[in-house]
C-alpha cells in the first residue's frame, strides 16, 4: 500500500473558537498538525496578555496532547502601547489586523486602513520585529475586496520594510503577484481556495458549507494560486483557515462565513499534490515555508498518510455542538494511518 508522510505539518491560520466548540475541534487538529497559529477572533477579541494566556492554556487542555505547539496572535488596536508589545511579544508570533467588520467577529478591528492613523502601532512592532497578518479585504463588491486591497498591502510594505507582513487566505491572481515584488510580503494560503472557485459555491444550488471570507473567486485566480502552492512558492505556507460554525448556522438564512477542513485537510493536500505530480513539494508547503518565514522550529510529530479510502463524517459532535466538515460524507483517496 502506498505511504506518504509529513513532517511537522503546520496549519498557520486556524479558528479553534472556545467552549464546547473548542474542546470539538481541538483535538481534530492536534491530531494531525504539528502546530498551529490560531486566531484571535474570539468574543470579545484577544487583546490582553491575560487573555491570550488564558486561551492557550484552555486550547492546551482541549486538544490533549501536548504535541500540539500554538503560536499565539494578540488582535490588533491602534492603541497598544510599546511597553504592552515589549511584555508581550515573546508570548505571540504575529498581531492580526481585521478591517472592522469585514469578517466573522472582526467588529472590532480598525475602522481605518489609513497608513498614517496605523502608523504609530506598525512602527513599534516593526522595532520589536513583531509580524503582521492581515485579514486584507476592502468593503466595495465582493468578488473585488481582495484585489482592491492590494494598494493597501503595497504602501504598508513600501512604508514598513522592516515589518513581516502575511496577506493571510489569500484568493487572487493578483495577490500572488505581489509576492514577488515585494521582500516583506508573505502569504497563507486555505485548502478549499485552491479546490473551489465561485461556481462550486454558488453555480448550482448553493453550497451554504462552501462560504468563506474571502469569497472563493475565478479559475484564474485558483489556477495562479495552484500553481505557487504545487511548487511550494518559499513565501506562501500553508493555513487552513479552518473555521467551524455549527450547523443551524451555516445551514440558514444568513449563513456564517467559514469552511471547516482541518480534519480532511493533510488527506486532501496529499490527494491534490499527488494528483499534480508534485508530492515532493507537500512538506515544504505545509511546513517548511512557515518555519522559515516565521523563523521557528519544530519537530514533534510525522504523520503517515495511506492511500486507502476515507469517509469524511457527515458531522462532527461534542456535547450541544456540531458542525459540517468541507466533503462530508464523501470518499478520499487518502487516510492518515492510526
Ligand atoms: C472566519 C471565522 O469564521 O472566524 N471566517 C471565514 O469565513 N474565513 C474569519 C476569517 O478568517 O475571515
Ligand atoms: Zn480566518
Amino acid at each position: 500500500m502506498k505511504e506518504f508522510i509529513i513532517n511537522n505539518p503546520l496549519d498557520m491560520h486556524l479558528h479553534l473558537r472556545d467552549n464546547d466548540m473548542l474542546k470539538l475541534v481541538a483535538p481534530l487538529s492536534a491530531k494531525t498538525f504539528a502546530g498551529a497559529l490560531i486566531m484571535p477572533n474570539l468574543v470579545p477579541p484577544i487583546t490582553s496578555k491575560e487573555a491570550l494566556l488564558s486561551y492557550k492554556q484552555r486550547i492546551k487542555e482541549a486538544s490533549n496532547d501536548n504535541n500540539f505547539e500554538t503560536f499565539m496572535t494578540l488582535f490588533f488596536k491602534s492603541d497598544y502601547t510599546f511597553d504592552f508589545l515589549k511584555d508581550i511579544k515573546d508570548d505571540i508570533i504575529g498581531i492580526k489586523l481585521y478591517p472592522a467588520g469585514i469578517t466573522t467577529n472582526s467588529e472590532d478591528g480598525v475602522s481605518s486602513m489609513d497608513i498614517e492613523f496605523l502608523r504609530p502601532n506598525l512602527q513599534i512592532m516593526s522595532d520589536l520585529n513583531i509580524p503582521l497578518c492581515v485579514h486584507g479585504e476592502t468593503n466595495g463588491f465582493v468578488m473585488d475586496r481582495e484585489k482592491e486591497f492590494m494598494p493597501t498591502y503595497e504602501a504598508l510594505a513600501k512604508s514598513f520594510p522592516k515589518l513581516k507582513i502575511i496577506m493571510e487566505h489569500i484568493t487572487t491572481k493578483e495577490a500572488v503577484l505581489l509576492l514577488d515584488k515585494y521582500d516583506n510580503l508573505y502569504a497563507s494560503v486555505t485548502l478549499h481556495h485552491l479546490l473551489i472557485t465561485l461556481d462550486d459555491l454558488a453555480g448550482d444550488s448553493l453550497k451554504p458549507h462552501l462560504f468563506c471570507k474571502p469569497i472563493a473567486k475565478r479559475p484564474r485566480d485558483k489556477k495562479a494560486l495552484l500553481k505557487a502552492a504545487l511548487k511550494a512558492h518559499p513565501k506562501l505556507m500553508f493555513g487552513s483557515d479552518s473555521a467551524p460554525h455549527p450547523k443551524h448556522k451555516k445551514e440558514s438564512c444568513g449563513c456564517a462565513a467559514g469552511v471547516f477542513t482541518s480534519p480532511i485537510a493533510l488527506q486532501v493536500l496529499t490527494q491534490l499534490f499527488e494528483k499534480h505530480k508534485c508530492l515532493d513539494n507537500l512538506n515544504t508547503f505545509v511546513s517548511l515555508n512557515a518555519q522559515k518565514i516565521y523563523n521557528i522550529k519544530i519537530n514533534n510529530k510525522y504523520i503517515k498518510l495511506i492511500k486507502k479510502d476515507f469517509k469524511v463524517p457527515n458531522i462532527y459532535e461534542y456535547k450541544n455542538e456540531n458542525v459540517v466538515p468541507m466533503y462530508a460524507n464523501e470518499t478520499l483517496l487518502w487516510s492518515i494511518k492510526e
